[in-house]
């Protein structure tokens, strides 16, 4: 069956970036994300590109090119259900912060909310597809619920997991390593793969069943967090042993059975989904009694963790064993460059734990609002939200937030950093002036000749 109708529920940084991609794609399909937090529909729908939601490399251009044409955004979430042939899910699935499984199994209860709001209002057979991230057999759940509460219609379930990396949504999304689609209904699959076929080669397209297309984005998701963990790990082991971690990572990189991508050594990855889907991969393993299973991946968490908090315990022991009353600065808020999320940053940890020692923390990013800053930092409940205003100020000029610092933290790859002025912030700075750089992007020759004391990961 040929779509023309759909709708995709969650207008996040899955769902905007890959329904603007389908749309492009596809001019003859409407497609219409829904969303039940108006601000963030206003947001799409402003005329202004630059106040999209969501920041992304190409977005905005794709944005100008479709919306209003066919693709809309919109908070009639029942109407653009019912009007629809295939609808995607594609809401957040957060670790739960209550009840059995808190703080490691996945949050199903907006994907439960979905699938019965497409129940109750469905009037005729869905394609239902499953776009966020959920633990293997949740299909069992969401047909059961359509099945039973729906109104006697055909309810086709597929698994269409996301691999768009932020940052690079909209160049994974137009360049996919594969696009995959697990399901029993051989229609129903090749109704969603003729969707992709517009832009993204029938080889590419993976048909699994159901059960290894929900595991198989959990599994990618653990394997690409677990290269980050190892040469984290390794890392360690080069301060104290002259190795260079970016050395070593090119080293074995140029083995093809490696290969080189996902080694680079940093203050630790965060993001919104390495560190939730292993913590609901612990979960599944645990739940089925699988405990070295568990274990194992567990350990992935445990380096990452261990990986931020080393970062600011080296920060504050070179800085003369105190940072109470010093002014620290750390450039970069978001968890990678090019994106304005900040979910899961190492830089929010790297913060709160300096905030405990007494710092003053400066921050500047080049696209993470002021606003969003404090409300990472009172999330935590370290702290009041009065003292994280009194003792953490977020300036607009990386110039203002390193000036009269005693030290830099660089928590994000963001380019621009490397083109800055360095002998003026050195001038700026108190002396000695130290440079902590969590992303080892700064020429380490050139800054230590200015005169700076410069320290980096696994170096
Ligand atoms: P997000 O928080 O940015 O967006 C989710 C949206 O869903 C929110 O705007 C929320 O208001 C909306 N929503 C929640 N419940 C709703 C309901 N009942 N009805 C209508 N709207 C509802 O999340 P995201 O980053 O886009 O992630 C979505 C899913 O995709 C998650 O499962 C995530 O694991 C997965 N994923 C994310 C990425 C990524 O890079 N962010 C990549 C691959 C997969
Ligand atoms: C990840 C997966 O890459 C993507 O396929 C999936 O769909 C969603 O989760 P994302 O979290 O957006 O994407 O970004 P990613 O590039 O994977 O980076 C995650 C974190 O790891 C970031 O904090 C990044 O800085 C860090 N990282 C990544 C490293 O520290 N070193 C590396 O070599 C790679």
């Amino acid at each position: 069956m040929k779509v023309k109708n759909i709708c995709c529920i969650g207008a996040g940084y899955v769902g905007g970036p890959t329904m603007a991609v389908i749309a492009q794609k596809n001019p003859e399909i409407k497609v219409t994300i829904v969303d039940i937090n108006e601000e963030r529909i206003n947001a799409w729908n402003d005329s202004d590109l630059s106040k999209l939601p969501i920041y992304e490399p190409g977005l905005a251009e794709i944005i100008k090119d479709t919306r209003g044409k066919n693709l809309f955004f919109s908070t009639e979430i029942d109407e653009a259900i019912d009007r629809s042939e295939m609808i995607f899910i594609s809401v957040n699935t957060p670790t739960k912060t209550y009840g059995k499984g808190k703080g490691q199994a996945a949050d199903l209860k907006y994907i439960e909310l979905c699938a019965r709001n497409i129940a109750k209002v469905a009037t005729t057979d869905k394609i239902v597809v499953e776009k966020s991230t959920l633990p293997v057999r949740t299909a069992e759940a969401v047909k059961s619920i359509l099945d039973n509460t729906g109104n006697g219609i055909n309810f086709h379930i597929l698994s269409n997991p996301e691999f768009l990396a932020e940052g690079t949504a909209i160049e994974d999304l137009l360049n996919p390593d594969r696009v995959l689609i697990g399901g029993e209904s051989e229609e129903a699959i090749d109704s969603l793969a003729m969707v992709y076929n517009s832009w993204v080669p029938e080889d590419q397209i993976l048909r699994t069943n159901i059960w290894s297309s929900e595991l198989s984005k959990l599994t990618a998701n653990a394997f690409l967090a677990q290269r980050v963990s190892s040469i984290n790990a390794i890392s360690e082991l080069c301060e104290h042993t002259e190795a260079n971690v970016d050395e070593v990572a090119r080293a074995i990189g140029m083995d093809s059975r490696i290969g080189p991508k996902f080694l680079k050594a940093s203050v630790g990855f965060g993001g919104s989904c390495f560190q939730k889907d292993i913590l609901s991969l612990v979960y599944i393993a645990r739940n089925y009694n699988l405990n070295e299973v568990a274990d194992y991946w567990e350990q992935v968490i445990i380096m990452n963790d261990h990986q931020k908090r080393r970062f600011s315990d080296n920060l504050i022991k070179t800085l003369y064993n105190t940072v109470s009353g010093k002014k620290i600065a750390l450039l970069g808020w978001a968890f990678k460059k090019d994106t304005n999320d900040t979910r899961e940053s190492a830089a929010i940890y790297v913060a709160d734990h300096l905030l405990n020692e007494q710092a003053q923390i400066s921050v500047y990013d080049p696209k993470v609002p002021k606003q969003k800053v404090y409300a990472d930092l009172n999330y935590l409940n370290t702290r009041s939200e009065k003292e994280n205003e009194t003792n953490v100020a977020v300036e607009n000029s990386p110039y203002d937030a390193i000036d009269g610092a005693h030290a830099i933290a660089i928590m994000t790859e963001w380019d621009e950093f490397r083109n800055y002025d360095w002998e003026e912030i050195y001038n700026k700075m108190k002396k000695p002036a130290f440079v902590f750089d969590g992303r080892n992007i700064l020429d380490k020759n050139k800054i230590n000749k200015i005169g700076f004391k410069y320290y980096s990961i696994g170096q």
